[in-house]
């Protein structure tokens, strides 16, 4: 058999938007190699060779089986010049040099920890790094002023590395669900980015929000925030209002990626205590548990995972994937912190309504089993009185039953309803190709707002995400399979 040959007789099409990209694909190594050159380009602000790179990648994400040898790859689109290069040379001696000294070196280390901050963009990472900030403890001790964002940030800077799970998004689901309802029943709720297209992991949670009857979402968000407020839920909030009508751009402009939803970018306080989860609240003490050693866990399913948190005390968190196949890949920042990202899944849903039928059911698992999953962040045993969770400031002295978890929130007209969901699923270079092709290939502009025909001078209606690929001369594609 000649593996080559298969391959290159294969046609892919050269936009992302047009090919089936599932969470798992055949060539880990190879994709792995080129993000790290997109991410540098990017923390570079070089965003032109970071979207190469991340096309290139993409590619090969598509394909349905392994590369091993550089002649498969001819007739392949979206491979430039040095995407070849950097795949060749993996493919040849297994690592790429390219690659190993953008890893090792210092201003890419330390722009990594820098960015991971939740706030903090690449121009500032890249002035705190030539003051010779490298790390977020240099920058706690620089005494830089700091946003409020910043500040949060850094406060909570090791749980928001920590990724969160999928029954911690569900978890997060409910709450969210109770406080919309709160205050807009009938409103429909959508976990979307990276849990709809099926990955068991993620640096944030995502929602979308709308009502039926248009109009009553309008001025939603801020009810929403004062209630989880007021519940305790919230740990940092920063809500910005719909701007799309009196935005004077017209709609769907594509030379913003940015949409004009109302939105809330907040830092959720989730309760990790296992009998805490049936009855989420904010508060502490619901229990009393809050400062007890040597918990117990109950269900007695969790894997311990030894993590080294800054302080150099070890803490075991119970980290469990719903088919207990967690894979982990030790990914290195400047800290000496090891991230574990848990590489994802691939359960292919598709949006999950968080509807008042499905209320306290994971829709994930079976809708009977009452979340037997401890993704819970436990301390255990001797360790339990001197963990130190905070870098520096507010530390508390003993376990907490809390972690702090990135939350996404976008309230959309009903009539908007799908553009936005298409917008909002990712992954971010689906998004960019579902653009440029509807822009070079349909003379059309996409928004998470609306869909426009420069020809016909109309907008397209649409009320599924299927509408809207049918319009744009697309398959279909099921978020499952836009993990570009
Ligand atoms: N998005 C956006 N505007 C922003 C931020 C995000 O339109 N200011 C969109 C992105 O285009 C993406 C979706 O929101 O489609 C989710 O973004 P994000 O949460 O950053 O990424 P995920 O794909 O969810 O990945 P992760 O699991 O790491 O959160
Ligand atoms: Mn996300
Ligand atoms: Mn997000």
């Amino acid at each position: 058999e000649k593996p080559g040959l298969e391959l290159a007789v294969v046609s892919v099409p050269s936009y992302a938007c047009q090919r089936h990209t599932p969470l798992l694909h055949h060539n880990i190594t190879l994709t792995d190699a080129l993000s790290i050159l997109a991410d540098n380009a990017e923390l570079g602000e070089n965003e032109g060779r970071g979207v190469a790179f991340r096309r290139a990648a993409a590619l090969l994400k598509s394909l349905p089986q392994e590369v091993r040898g550089a002649e498969q790859l001819r007739g392949l689109p979206c491979l430039g010049e040095h995407s070849l290069r950097v795949i060749k040379e993996v493919l040849e001696d297994g690592v790429s040099h390219e690659v190993e000294t953008t890893t090792h070196s210092e201003q890419f280390k330390a722009m990594k920890a820098l960015t991971g901050i939740f706030g903090v963009g690449a121009k500032t990472a890249d002035r705190w790094f030539r003051e010779g900030i490298h790390t977020p403890s240099d920058l706690q001790r620089s005494g830089h002023t700091l946003n409020r964002a910043q500040r949060a940030g850094l406060q909570y800077y090791d749980e928001l590395n920590l990724p969160v799970t999928k029954s911690e998004a569900v978890a997060i689901g409910q709450i969210v669900e109770s406080a919309v309802h709160a205050v807009l029943p009938g409103a429909e709720i959508t976990l979307i980015g990276g849990f709809r297209r099926g990955k068991q992991t993620g640096h944030d949670v995502d929602f979308l929000i709308t009502h039926p009857d248009e109009g009553r979402e309008e001025g939603l968000m801020p009810k929403v925030v004062s209630w989880l407020e007021a519940q305790g839920f919230l740990l940092y909030q920063k809500t910005t209002g719909n701007s799309y009508l009196e935005s004077k751009e017209g709609p769907a402009r594509p030379a913003s990626n940015m949409d004009r939803f109302e939105r809330c970018f907040s830092i959720f306080r989730l309760s990790t205590d296992n009998e805490g989860r049936e009855n989420q609240t904010g508060r502490e003490n619901q229990t009393g548990r809050e400062n007890q050693t040597g918990r117990e866990i109950q269900t007695g399913r969790e894997i311990q995972t030894g993590r080294e948190i800054q302080t150099g005390r070890e803490i075991q968190t119970g980290r469990e994937i719903q088919t207990g196949r967690e894979i982990q890949t030790g990914r290195e920042i400047q800290t000496g912190r090891e991230i574990q990202k848990g590489r994802e899944i691939q359960t292919g849903d598709g949006p999950q309504t968080y509807s008042p039928t499905l209320t306290n059911t994971d829709p994930h698992t079976h809708s009977d089993s009452p979340h037997p999953l401890p993704q819970t962040l436990v301390v255990v045993g001797d360790h339990a009185q001197k963990v130190s969770w905070v870098l520096g400031h507010s530390q508390c002295s003993g376990p907490r039953s809390w972690r702090a978890v990135r939350v996404d929130l976008v309230v959309s007209p009903y009539s908007q309803f799908a553009f936005a969901l298409l917008g909002w699923t990712g992954s971010k270079l689906f998004e960019r190709e579902l653009r440029r092709w509807a822009v070079h290939e349909k003379a059309m502009t996409l928004s998470s707002h609306a869909l426009y025909d420069r020809k016909r001078t109309q907008y397209l209606r649409a009320s599924s995400e299927e509408e809207i690929f049918a319009h744009l001369g697309l398959e279909y594609i099921p978020p499952c399979d836009r993990n570009a």
